[in-house]
């Protein structure tokens, strides 16, 4: 045989190599093949990583991933979102590079991290986030904190997508956010399932992850939902207190007695007279905002934040949906991102004095009941020691390693 049969059955040998098949294998086939030449004897090596180390260089080591499958969680987290949607180390890898690449925007200048900024609790720091070719989002950026630990399983402020997977490829197909939308001539969805099976780190990571090269909607969903999934923050001052009680209502030893009472506001339900003016009782933020996870009640309405961003007199009432309540601080009590769905909250104390007066209004037949007892919207009554207590309450709910930890971070090396 011919030196150049050589590389061709080694070669071919290397593209049936399926999962599994090491960069050790090729090179024992390769070399099993060239034992016989006569001269010339030159040393191929065949490296189904090539790609990805040209591109992530240590970032990704397909020998040895970060852990995502199998991280920690305390024992008091129960809530679980994850379906029947397991996260694997490999997919939540293939995902943490979709959620980086500028590749899945039309004109290679968005990745899902420009709008979920790891810095911020995967949220952004302006109202609207900019999209290809001068698009705004009509919606405020939410943070992507512990998603898989929660009871809703619908996404977005206005619960639109049934469930993470299909929401992970909606911003994909929106003319506004990465413009794939087959709208005034521009790609559909399957312009970039053929873009992506062109570039050949994806060859290596779908063929790696899947066992062949292939690139569907479907891959493209289950990897981007696990490494959305495994974005998880249980380091906060909160969690500290909380793994050294038994339930949440007792004090927690590592709170002042400020934060204990902030916590304390949050939990109990509020007591109201006829008018609507409370009387007695807490703030019940935990009524739709439940700890230890502070999911969203899946059966919360709108919580009388109607207006739309950046719009003086727009009105939308469909939002029901808020991420958790972990990290809207950073560990330092420093705000992450603006809040609510029209980004018009800057301030803890902002929010409290919202749900401190509920307006009631004629056009928003939408409004959660708990807002409105005996028919007026809720009046808190709150003073400005409870205001400050909630706040320290609130700031012991941000973690440290989610904003630092490499395995969340973008891979891509420039
Ligand atoms: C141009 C900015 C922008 C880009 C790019 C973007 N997002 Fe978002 N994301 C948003 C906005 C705005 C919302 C809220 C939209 C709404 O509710 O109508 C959102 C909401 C979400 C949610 C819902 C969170 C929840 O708790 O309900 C997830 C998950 C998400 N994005 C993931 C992604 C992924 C994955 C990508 C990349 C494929 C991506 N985003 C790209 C701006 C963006
Ligand atoms: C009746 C249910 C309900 C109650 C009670 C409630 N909330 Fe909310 N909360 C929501 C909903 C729904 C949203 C999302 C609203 C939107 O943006 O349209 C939200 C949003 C928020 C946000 C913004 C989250 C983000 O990611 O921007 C904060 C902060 C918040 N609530 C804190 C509180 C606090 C503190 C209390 C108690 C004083 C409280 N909530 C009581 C339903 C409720």
């Amino acid at each position: 045989m011919r030196l150049q049969s050589f590389i061709t059955v080694a070669l071919i040998a290397g593209i049936f190599c399926i999962t599994g098949c090491s960069k050790n294998d090729a090179m024992m086939l390769i070399s099993a093949t060239k034992a016989t030449p006569t001269s010339n004897t030159t040393t191929i090596t065949v490296d189904p990583y090539a790609a990805i180390k040209l591109t992530f260089g240590t970032a990704i080591d397909p020998a040895n991933l970060e852990n995502y499958a199998n991280q920690d969680k305390p024992a008091y987290i129960l809530k679980n979102n994850l379906g029947n949607n397991p996260i694997t180390d490999k997919n939540a890898t293939l995902g943490r590079v979709l959620f980086y690449d500028k590749n899945l925007s039309i004109n290679n200048t968005i990745s899902c991290s420009s709008c979920h900024k790891q810095n911020f609790a995967f949220g952004d720091t302006a109202v609207v986030s900019a999209g290809v070719e001068g698009g705004l989002t009509i919606r405020h950026s939410m943070r992507l904190i512990n998603t898989r630990f929660a009871n809703e399983a619908k996404f977005f402020w206005n619960e639109r997508a049934a469930n993470l997977n299909i929401q992970t490829t909606m911003p994909i197909v929106d003319h506004l956010e990465m413009g794939f939308s087959g709208q005034n001539g521009r790609g559909d969805f399957a312009t970039l399932t053929s873009k992506l099976s062109t570039i050949n780190y994806y060859k290596e990571l779908f063929k790696f992850t899947f066992g062949d090269t292939v690139v569907t909607e479907n891959r493209i969903q289950t990897s981007l939902a696990s490494f959305i999934n495994s974005i998880q923050s249980f380091d906060s001052k909160y969690d500290i207190g909380r793994a050294q009680v038994n339930n949440d209502n007792q004090a927690f030893p590592n709170f002042t007695v400020q934060e204990n009472q902030g916590k304390t506001l949050f939990l109990t339900p509020p007591v109201f007279n006829a008018a609507g003016l409370r009387t007695t009782g807490g703030l019940g933020c935990n009524a739709c905002h439940n700890a230890p996870e502070f999911d969203i009640d899946p059966n919360t309405l709108n919580n009388g934040i109607i207006g739309i961003a950046n719009s003086a007199n727009g009105i939308d009432i469909t939002n029901t949906r808020a991420a958790t309540l972990r990290d809207i601080t950073n560990a330092n009590g420093a705000i992450n991102t603006p809040m609510m769905h029209t980004g018009v909250l800057r301030s803890i104390r902002a929010v409290i004095n919202h749900y401190n007066t509920i307006n009631l209004n004629p056009r928003n037949t939408n409004l959660d009941p708990r807002l409105r007892p005996g028919g007026n919207g809720q009046n808190l009554n709150v003073t400005d020691a409870e205001i400050a207590a909630i706040v320290a309450f609130m700031q012991t709910l941000g973690g440290t390693n989610v904003y630092v930890n490499k395995k969340w971070s973008s891979p891509f090396l420039n």
